[in-house]
């Protein structure tokens, strides 16, 4: 959420709008940066575009049921023409992605991933050449400390995600809980991302590798666009 500014996010968000076409499914990922896509759509919609959006998070769909756009679950499609959603950094070279820092990570991973076209969003403080954020790693909440164990075998620091809110931890969309896990640079997101998901009580991790197509960064003046 921090570090670009809304005019950033703002540009990034209505280049990839550009991509929706009448009578699209449209997977609305989660974020600040998406709420620009998803208000543009909600826009494009009440000009009489036809779309169905299926969106990543209770945040997501609360935002697109108020901005008119008409949805529908993700068991009820057979396809996701295109999936736009944000990122908490973005690696320049191969476009593997950190999730997470909203803790959507596993439905947005479900919907980026089953989408025909998956467009990222992002402003230039989110990029980098290697990755280095820490990976948000949504666990059972009965597997906290096994899997906490075991991420610091792997060399990761893991520390739960508490609520700012509330005196407790974070509680994902699907009742799960959050360890947010420093690995410091990470050369190899492929094989981290390997081995995260073979971890017992890993519900879904944040690392998005091979999945987008292209990111369109907002700039001051303009957009950049990574194509992968
Ligand atoms: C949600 O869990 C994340 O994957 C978001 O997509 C990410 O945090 C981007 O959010 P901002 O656009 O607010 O930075």
């Amino acid at each position: 959420t921090t570090g670009g500014t809304d005019e950033q996010k703002r540009r990034a968000a209505e280049r990839a709008v550009e991509a929706v076409e009448d009578g699209m499914v449209v997977g609305l990922g989660t974020g600040s940066t998406t709420a620009f896509a998803i208000r543009a759509i909600g826009d494009l919609v009440a000009d009489g575009l036809d779309v169905r959006g299926v969106p990543t998070s209770f945040a997501s769909r609360e935002l697109a049921r108020e901005c008119g756009i008409p949805l529908v679950d993700l068991d009820e499609v057979d396809v996701i023409d295109l999936a736009i959603d944000g990122a908490d950094q973005v690696e320049t070279t191969d476009g593997a992605l950190v999730k997470g820092g909203g803790a959507a990570h596993a439905r947005e991973k479900v919907v980026d991933a089953f989408a025909d076209r998956f467009l990222v969003v992002a402003d230039p403080s989110k990029t980098a050449e290697t990755l280095s954020h820490p990976i948000p790693v949504e666990v059972l909440p009965s597997a906290r400390s096994t899997v906490a164990a075991t991420v610091t075998d792997l060399g990761g620091d893991p520390t739960l995600r508490r609520a700012e809110k509330k005196d407790g931890p974070v509680v994902t969309d699907n009742g799960n809980l959050v360890l947010d896990c420093d690995f410091g640079t990470i050369d190899d997101p492929n094989s981290l991302a390997t081995s995260l998901s073979k971890m017992p009580g890993v519900v879904e991790h944040g690392i998005f590798a091979g999945l987008a197509e292209t990111v369109y960064v907002g700039t001051d003046d303009g957009v950049d666009s990574i194509e992968l």
